[in-house]
């Protein structure tokens, strides 16, 4: 129960899903090689909670995302806000988080939550 299986080749490049592990939400995005790139250019000094896109996930393709926004727990929607096509936006109070799930404007005071997570295939991503 404390562990989900996800096969990533159901999730086509450029596309997100939402679902859920251990009944929170949480958001599988396919990125595409722009938002990868676009995130790992970002100046780490530039940011409220500094991560460096690459240390953020297993695959930088796939990445794994808590779907619960860090300043009152709303859910942020995919593909919306500064940040879109890859990025999320929080519409409680305006959150604005990157492809990599990093806050970049609004009140939340930090990045999305990366959850444990890695492939026991090359298409089989194993959450929890
Ligand atoms: Fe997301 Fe306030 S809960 S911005």
């Amino acid at each position: 129960a404390g562990v989900s299986e996800f096969d990533v080749t159901s999730l086509p490049e450029g596309t997100g899903v939402l679902t859920k592990w251990r009944g929170m939400p949480v958001y599988i995005r396919h990125r595409t090689q722009a938002e990868i790139d676009e995130e790992c250019n970002v100046d780490l000094l530039s940011l409220r909670d500094p991560q460096h896109d690459l240390d953020r996930s297993e695959k930088p393709e796939f990445m794994v995302l808590v779907g619960v926004c860090t300043h009152l727990g709303c859910i942020p929607l995919n593909e919306a806000g500064n940040f879109a096509p890859g990025g999320y936006y929080c519409p409680c109070h305006g959150s604005h988080y990157d492809s990599s799930g990093r806050i970049r404007k609004g009140p939340a005071p930090l990045n999305l939550e990366v959850p444990p997570h890695h492939f026991a295939d090359d298409t089989t991503l194993v959450i929890g």
